[in-house]
C-alpha cells in the first residue's frame, strides 16, 4: 500500500470527484410539492380514460424532444387537454426523468373507482396537468395552492423577509422581461436566499407577468418560514435559503465526448489539490469536520475494498470500451439508466449500464448491493459482472445478451422472425423460473418490480434472461425513488401496488400474468381496440365463454394445440387476477407450466385498471352478467 498520507489525499480527491460530479450532475427535483385532483368524475369514464392514457403517451414522446407540450386528445364529452412542462434549468435527462415521475403522480388522480376529470401535480422540476376544457392559457385557477415549508428563518426577520420578497420581485421581472424563466439569489445582512420563477410555455409574458405578481404576493404569506412555493394555474414560484436549482454546468456534466473531460479533470484536480491541502491544514484544529472526515474515510475504506474486489472495472476502460458511450454503441434507454454495448481489453462483450443517480450517500450503499446481487445467479437471469463506482458515473456491467429483448420480437413487424409456439412457451416457463428463483431460491428474496417485455431479454438460443433485476433495491422507498420504469408500464403494475403501494412478490406474479397474455396474444396490454377492447378484458371474455383459445396470436400458423392455448392462457389469467392473495406463487406456476397433467384452479377476474372498464368495481363478487355462458363455475372462493 501506498504511503497513508498519499492514500489520504488519493481519497479525498476521490471525494470531491464524486461529489463535484453529483453536485453538476443529476438532479431531476422529483419532490413532490402537491398533487390536486379535482373531485368531477368524468360522464364516459371509459373513453375519457382512453383519452387521458393517448394524452399522456403523445405527452412522453413530446417532452422527449423539447421540453414541454400540449396535448388535445379525443372528442366531446370526453376530451382531455393535457400540458407539461420542465422547469428550464433541468437537463434534457432530468426532464424526461422528472416527467416520468409526474406521470406516476397524477395516476393517483385516475384510480379505479375514481376517473377524476382533473388532476395537476407539481414537482419541484416538473409539471403536469390533465383537464376537460382548453387551461393552457389559465393564469390563476381556484384551487390553485401556497405550500409553505420548514421553520421560521433563524436571524434577523425582517431583513429576510426584505430580501426575499425583493429576490422574487426582481427575478420574476427578470422572466417577463425573458423567456418566462429566471433563477438567482441575494446574499447579503446575514442572510441569503434562492428564488426561481418558471411561466408555463403557453402563457405570453403579460399573462406571465400577471401570474408571477399574483404568486410572490402569496408567496409573502409563506414568510419569514425559510421555504414556500407558489402553484399556480399559469407558473411556479420557489424561494429556500437552502440552493436547490441548478446552476448552468450542463455543459461540465453532460459532457459526451472525451476530448473536453480530461480537461475538465485536470482543472478540477488542481483545484481539488490546492483545495485538499487548505483542508488539511484546517482540520486539524477543527472539530467541526470531524465528521465529514470519518465519512471521507469510510468513503476511502470502500475505495480500497472496491478496488480489491473482483468486481471492480476501472471507469476509464469502460470509458473506452464503449467508444466514450458513443451513441452508435447504444442498446437501450432503461428507467434508471441508458445501456451501452463495450468491449473490454480482453475481448469479452458486455453490457455497461450507465446509471442516472451518483449521489455520495448512495455509493457505499450501491456497492454493497452490488455485491450482493452479483451472487445471485440463474440460467434465465441476466448476469450482473460488476460495477464502476469510483469514478464521475456509476456504471454497472452486465452480461451481453446477443439479440434484442422481447417486444423486439413480438412487435417489430417484419423485422424480426417470428416466435414459435414452442419457442414462446419456454420463454414463458423461463421467465417463470427466473423470478421463481428470485422470489423463493435466491438468498436475497428478490421482488422484480418491472417485469415487462421489454426486459425481458433472448439469447442467442432463445432463451429468456431477466434483465434489470435487484437494482431496485438500491432505491429508497421514499419519495427520492424514482419509479420510471413504473410510470411508463401502467398496465403492467398490480392494483394493490398502484392503489396502496402495497408491495410484494405477488405484484410480480401479475405482472408475468401479462406478460403470458401479451406474449401468447400477440398483443401489447396496452392496446386497444374499438371492435374488440383491452386485451385483458378480451382474453377474460373469450374465458368466461370458453373459448379461450381464440386470444392466440393469428400470426402463429399452427404448431400448437387448443388446450395448451387455454391452458397457458388460464395461468396466465390466474396470474392477474385482482385479489393478490388468489395469486398463485411463482413456483407453484412453474409447476403448472411444466406438469400439463397439474390441475389450474379457475381464475377470477382481473382488475382491468388501465381499460375502459372503470365503472366496474374491482370485482369482491362476481358479476354475473352474462348469463349464458358458464360463468357459476368461478363463483365463490375456491
Ligand atoms: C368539489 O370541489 C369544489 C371546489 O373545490 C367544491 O366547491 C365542491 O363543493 C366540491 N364538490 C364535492 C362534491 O366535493
Ligand atoms: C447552459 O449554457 C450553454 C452555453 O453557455 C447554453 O447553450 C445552454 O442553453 C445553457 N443551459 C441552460 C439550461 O441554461
Ligand atoms: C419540508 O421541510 C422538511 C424539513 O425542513 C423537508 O424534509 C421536506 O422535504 C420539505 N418538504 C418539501 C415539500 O420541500
Ligand atoms: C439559531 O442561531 C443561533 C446563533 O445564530 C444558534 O445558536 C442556534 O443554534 C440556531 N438555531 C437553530 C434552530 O438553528
Ligand atoms: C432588485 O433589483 C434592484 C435593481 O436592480 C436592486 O437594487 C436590488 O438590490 C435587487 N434586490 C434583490 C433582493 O436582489
Ligand atoms: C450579521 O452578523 C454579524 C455577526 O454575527 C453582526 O455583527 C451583524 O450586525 C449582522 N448584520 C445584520 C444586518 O444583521
Ligand atoms: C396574452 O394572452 C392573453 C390571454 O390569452 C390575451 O388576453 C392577451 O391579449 C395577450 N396579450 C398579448 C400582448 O398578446
Amino acid at each position: 500500500m501506498a504511503h497513508p498520507t498519499l492514500f489520504y489525499l488519493l481519497t479525498l480527491f476521490t471525494t470531491f470527484i464524486i461529489f463535484f460530479f453529483s453536485s453538476a450532475n443529476s438532479d431531476p427535483r422529483i419532490t413532490q410539492a402537491a398533487i390536486i385532483c379535482g373531485n368531477k368524475t368524468a360522464l364516459d369514464r371509459p373513453a375519457f380514460t382512453r383519452n387521458f392514457l393517448s394524452a399522456l403517451d403523445s405527452l412522453t414522446q413530446q417532452i422527449a424532444n423539447q421540453r414541454y407540450a400540449t396535448v388535445v386528445q379525443g372528442s366531446n364529452p370526453s376530451t382531455v387537454y393535457a400540458f407539461g412542462q420542465c422547469m428550464n434549468d433541468l437537463s434534457q435527462t432530468d426532464c424526461q426523468l422528472c416527467f416520468s415521475e409526474c406521470k406516476t403522480e397524477i395516476y393517483k388522480c385516475v384510480p379505479f373507482q375514481k376517473g377524476t376529470t382533473r388532476g395537476r401535480t407539481f414537482l419541484d422540476g416538473c409539471y403536469l396537468r390533465y383537464d376537460t376544457y382548453d387551461f393552457f392559457h389559465e393564469i390563476l385557477d381556484s384551487e390553485d395552492k401556497v405550500v409553505c415549508n420548514g421553520s421560521r428563518f433563524n436571524g434577523s426577520e425582517r431583513s429576510f423577509v426584505r430580501n426575499s420578497l425583493g429576490l422574487m420581485k426582481n427575478l420574476s421581472a427578470g422572466a417577463t422581461g425573458g423567456d418566462g424563466f429566471k433563477v438567482g439569489f441575494v446574499e447579503r445582512e446575514n442572510t441569503s436566499v434562492y428564488g426561481l420563477v418558471q411561466c408555463w410555455k403557453p402563457l405570453n409574458m403579460s399573462s406571465c407577468g400577471r401570474c408571477l405578481d399574483s404568486g410572490v404576493v402569496s408567496l409573502s404569506t409563506c414568510l419569514p418560514l425559510v421555504e414556500g412555493r407558489v402553484l399556480n394555474s399559469g407558473c411556479y414560484l420557489r424561494y429556500s435559503t437552502r440552493p436547490f436549482y441548478n446552476v448552468n454546468t450542463s455543459s461540465v456534466a453532460s459532457t459526451k465526448g472525451h476530448r473536453r473531460f480530461p480537461v475538465i479533470l485536470a482543472i478540477v484536480s488542481c483545484s481539488c489539490a490546492v483545495f485538499m491541502l487548505l483542508v488539511l491544514g484546517f482540520i486539524k484544529g477543527k472539530n467541526k469536520l470531524e465528521k465529514r472526515r470519518r465519512e471521507q474515510k469510510q468513503l476511502g475504506q470502500l475505495a480500497a475494498t472496491v478496488n480489491k474486489s473482483k468486481l471492480n472495472f476501472k471507469y476509464e476502460m469502460l470509458e473506452e470500451a464503449t467508444d466514450y458511450f458513443d451513441n452508435s454503441n447504444k442498446l437501450g434507454q432503461g428507467g434508471n439508466g441508458s445501456v451501452y454495448k463495450g468491449i473490454l481489453p480482453n475481448g469479452q462483450v458486455v453490457a455497461i449500464k450507465r446509471l442516472f443517480f451518483n449521489t455520495r450517500q448512495w455509493v457505499d450503499e450501491f456497492f454493497n448491493e452490488v455485491n450482493l446481487i452479483s451472487d445471485v445467479q440463474h440460467k434465465n437471469l441476466v448476469k450482473l459482472l460488476g460495477c464502476s463506482i469510483t469514478g464521475p458515473e456509476s456504471l454497472l456491467v452486465y452480461e451481453y445478451v446477443p439479440n434484442k429483448s422481447l417486444d423486439n420480437f413480438l412487435f417489430d413487424n417484419g423485422n424480426s422472425p417470428k416466435l414459435s409456439w414452442n419457442t414462446r412457451c419456454e420463454i414463458i416457463v423461463g421467465v417463470a423460473e427466473g423470478l421463481a428463483y428470485l422470489h423463493e431460491e435466491s438468498k436475497l428474496r428478490i421482488i422484480h418490480r418491472d417485469i415487462k417485455l421489454s426486459n425481458i431479454l433472448l439469447d442467442e438460443n432463445f432463451n429468456a434472461k431477466i434483465a434489470d433485476f435487484g437494482l431496485a433495491r438500491c432505491f429508497p422507498q421514499d419519495k427520492t425513488h424514482i419509479s420510471t420504469g413504473i410510470a411508463g408500464t401502467l398496465g403492467y403494475m398490480a392494483p394493490e401496488y398502484i392503489i396502496r403501494g402495497k408491495l410484494t412478490e405477488k405484484a410480480d406474479v401479475y405482472s408475468f400474468g401479462v406478460l403470458i397474455v401479451e406474449i401468447l396474444s400477440g398483443r401489447r396490454v396496452n392496446s386497444y381496440s374499438q371492435t374488440t377492447g383491452p386485451v385483458l378484458q378480451v382474453v377474460w371474455d373469450l374465458y368466461r365463454s370458453c373459448r379461450l383459445y381464440e386470444a392466440v396470436d393469428p400470426s402463429l400458423e399452427g404448431g400448437y394445440s387448443r388446450e395448451d392455448v387455454s391452458r397457458v392462457l388460464q395461468i396466465g389469467l390466474l396470474c392477474t387476477q385482482a385479489s393478490a392473495e388468489l395469486r398463485p406463487s411463482m413456483a407453484l406456476v412453474v409447476q403448472m407450466l411444466k406438469d400439463t397433467n397439474c390441475n389450474i384452479p379457475l381464475p377470477t377476474q382481473p382488475p382491468f385498471i388501465n381499460t375502459g372498464l372503470l365503472d366496474q368495481d374491482i370485482p369482491s363478487t362476481q358479476s354475473g352478467s352474462s348469463g349464458n355462458s358458464r360463468t357459476v363455475s368461478f363463483i365463490g372462493p375456491r
